[in-house]
């Protein structure tokens, strides 16, 4: 049955209702479309709109909706157009005349926009949760290896040493920008279309800040058309997934690099990799591949969403339905791999002693010898000459910069003495490094301390 059947005199044909249809997706906000609705017939009633009576038998009625849709006892038929739809005539079906008051005053268009609102405000807190899972076992990583020393890379190549406290708290700043992006949209986001009825508002008395406030909004729209056709907070979001998807990418592509059998930083455990159907010695890292590979799908939610509101005129529009499907998808796939990389990293091995075999030898710690020279009046341009020369020769010899003799120092240049190995120790070279945002332990503890302040530990 349509709720609109009135006007027409012709059966809908069925290709038609199954291309208009969006129920078969829609039914993922069964919830929030019955929230939404109880407060509307609340403030219905307060506003003496409806009977308190009317009122009481929508509200249970609703709510026996929403157990037995919980429980499977009531399950979508297709014959319904939407999730709205589908509502008001169970609804209807089951308690009478009260059930077709309920939609006084309202439209699909601002029920449907206060559904989307409600569904991304609700995900954005389930988001939230897991990114902060996350920071949570970046943080435990953190805390253990302050002294675990690897090389820090640049176009990836042994660039300068650090640790991997200091690596791994670079991914912690991207994730509290995430949350803190995330943080944004909702406030922004956090105000009711409801009561903006199909575009020009209602003739109705309603007590839209009532509403609002029932839903945990700040307040109303306070532009009746903007409120139906407004979906920016829905490619805000999608911006803000796509971008923790790329820093999720990111990290999972140096999982993948570490676990490599040239790099060996990193085992991963059992339980997050996967086996090869011929080769029995694999060991593959699948879940990183898949994280990197998801951000895909994220990204062409995002663009998709984009180019369907580039053209529409205001207000409603049917091209709005498609903002669904992808944006339930982005979704899904973000808290997917949120809680699939945590996991991971939390029970993956760090294989310290490579890592700090690793920096040892790709002339990590050359900077540090330019710099020893400096400090003893040596001009940097010249030093960076002295350094090079030194490589060279220790590239010829197969050696490390440390392994050098103190004779084999001095033909390259007199200004070094013996307390040239104590300045280019790993450990020295880092911890030298004490400004704030450095590798040093010094910066790192301060670092941590904000971290934990942060978490709420
Ligand atoms: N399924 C529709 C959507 O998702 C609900 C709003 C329908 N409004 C209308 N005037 N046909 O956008």
């Amino acid at each position: 049955m349509k709720l609109w059947g009135g006007r027409f005199t012709k059966e809908e044909n069925q290709l038609v209702h199954n291309f208009n249809e969006s129920l078969s997706f829609d039914q993922k906000f069964y919830h929030q479309d019955i929230r939404g609705s109880i407060a509307h017939a609340t403030m219905l009633a307060k506003q003496g709109i409806l009977s308190e009576e009317d009122a009481r038998a929508i509200t249970d009625g609703l709510e026996g909706i929403c157990r037995d849709l919980d429980e499977g006892k009531l399950v979508f038929t297709k014959e319904h157009e939407d999730i709205h739809s589908f509502v008001e005539a169970v609804l209807t079906e089951r308690i009478g005349e009260a059930g077709k008051r309920l939609h006084t005053g309202r439209s699909r268009n601002d029920q449907v926009a206060l559904d989307m609102k409600l569904y991304c405000r609700d995900e954005i807190d389930e988001i939230d949760g897991l990114v902060k899972a996350l920071l949570e076992a970046l943080y435990a990583i953190m805390e253990e290896n302050l002294d675990t020393f690897m090389p820090g890379f640049t176009h990836l190549q042994k660039a300068q040493p650090v640790t991997l406290a200091h690596h791994m708290g670079a991914y912690f700043e991207m994730f509290v920008r995430d949350r803190s992006r995330l943080a944004d949209i909702r406030r922004r986001m956090n105000t009711c279309p409801l009561g903006s009825g199909a575009l020009a508002g209602t003739t109705y008395p309603l007590d839209r800040a009532y509403t609002a406030e029932l839903l945990g909004f700040d307040g109303p729209t306070l532009n009746s058309m903007d409120s139906v056709s407004d979906r920016d907070y829905v490619i805000e979001l999608l911006s803000a997934l796509s971008t923790v998807a790329m820093h999720l990418s990111r990290f999972s592509e140096e999982i993948i690099i570490w676990n490599s059998n040239e790099y060996r930083f990193v085992e991963l455990d059992d339980a997050y990799s996967t086996g090869s159907s011929i080769m029995p010695q694999k060991k593959n890292p699948d879940i990183a591949e898949l994280v990197r590979g998801k951000t895909g799908r994220v990204y062409g939610a995002l663009v998709s969403i984009l180019t369907v509101m580039k053209g529409i005129p205001l207000a409603y529009d049917k091209d709005m339905q498609e903002d669904k499907e992808l944006t339930f998808d982005a979704i899904d796939t973000v808290k997917g791999c949120l809680a699939l990389f945590t996991g991971m990293i939390a029970t993956m091995t760090f294989r310290k002693d490579v890592m700090e075999e690793s920096a040892k030898h790709g002339f990590t710690n050359a900077t540090d010898v330019a710099d020893y020279l400096v400090n003893h009046g040596v001009p940097f341009r010249d030093a960076h000459g002295i350094v090079g020369q030194l490589v060279l020769h220790c590239l010829e010899k197969g050696i490390a910069l440390d392994d050098m003799t103190l004779e084999e120092y001095r033909a390259v240049s007199p200004v070094f003495e013996a307390d040239i190995y104590e300045a280019i120790r790993m450990k020295t070279c880092v911890e030298k490094r004490t400004t704030i945002g450095a590798p040093g332990r010094q910066a790192m503890e301060q670092v941590l301390a904000v971290y934990k302040e942060y978490l709420g530990k």
